[in-house]
């Protein structure tokens, strides 16, 4: 594995990789790597000649300052990970490389970010829609891989592509799991012993959520999600939203023909946690 710190070094070895006719297969991360991010780039690899991992916690995403210091990370350990699955080119830059400047270029992303996470976190996707806009100029892949986990970033992405005209094919992934329903995350690695414990409780509400759709409208379907969590006082729900697949506007009565999406964040003691499911 080619490591890179530089943007324009970067930028040579991947156009030159495509000038000789490989293709290149891209997946974006903040580091920390597990299982869910490995799947992503397994997938990228055995699609493309080529795979490039980014890592780069990116500090205009994150409107907690807290949140932001206390994010982990480990990029000796990522890199014996990335090593072990093949990984052709990683990069890994520092803020002033991708920051020389202050950023001022602001993304509008209408409807799609008004709503849950974009609400719950101001300025959060303008900073993922810079920084990953970036990193497309900069690793010119052909394809790029995005979990499902953030099913909201996803459609922003895909915004993003239309909005810019990058040539670049989104590829979206299945969120992949604990044994125990927990989706996997970098944040899981801050929660304690008994609120790791606790946890897998997200996904079973949400598989409650899925199980109780055909008896129950939308907007009382998200009532008794909310009321599961009446006798669990180790979370603080900050949101569940039923909410269509591609514009994300919250749906108010079931249509088969309409893909739903069930959307829950929580707050688990300092860690705040998200998870979504299919339910149409
Ligand atoms: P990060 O949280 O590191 O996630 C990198 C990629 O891994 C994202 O596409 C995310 O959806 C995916 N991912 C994370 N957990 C997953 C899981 N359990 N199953 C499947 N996929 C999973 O998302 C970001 O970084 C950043 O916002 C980034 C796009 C890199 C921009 O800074």
């Amino acid at each position: 594995m080619i490591t890179f710190s530089k943007v324009s070094e970067t930028t040579e070895f991947i156009q030159n990789q495509k000038d000789n006719g490989k293709s290149i297969g891209f997946v974006p991360t903040m580091g920390a790597l597990h299982k869910g991010h490995l799947e992503l780039m397994k997938k990228a690899k055995s699609e493309n000649d080529l795979l490039v991992v980014s890592i780069f916690v990116n500090p205009i995403q994150f409107n907690n300052p807290e949140d932001l210091e206390k994010y982990p990370r480990d990029l000796t350990k990522d890199k014996k990970l990335l090593e072990e699955i093949n990984c052709d080119v990683l990069f890994a830059p520092s803020v002033k490389e991708m920051y020389p400047d202050e950023v001022i270029k602001k993304y509008d992303f209408g409807s799609l970010e008004t709503a849950m996470e974009g609400a719950s976190r101001p300025g959060h996707f303008n900073g993922v829609g810079v920084v990953v806009s970036k990193l497309f100029n900069i690793c010119i892949p052909h394809k790029a891989y995005f979990g499902e986990k953030d099913f909201q970033q996803l459609a922003i992405i895909k915004k993003l592509v239309e909005m810019e005209s990058f040539p670049i094919e989104i590829i979206a992934c299945p969120t992949v799991r604990e044994d125990d329903g927990l989706a996997m995350s970098s944040r899981n690695e801050r929660l304690t012993k008994t609120e790791r414990a606790s946890a897998p409780f997200i996904y079973e509400v949400l598989n409650m959520a899925l199980d109780n759709r055909e008896l129950l409208c939308p907007n009382i379907l998200r009532q008794y999600v909310l009321n599961q969590f009446s006798d669990r006082p180790e979370f603080n729900v900050e949101y569940f939203e039923l909410a269509d697949d591609v514009n994300l506007q919250p749906v108010t009565a079931w249509n088969e023909s309409i893909g739903t999406i069930g959307f829950i964040a929580v707050n688990l003691g300092k860690v705040r946690l998200i998870d979504n499911i299919r339910i149409i």
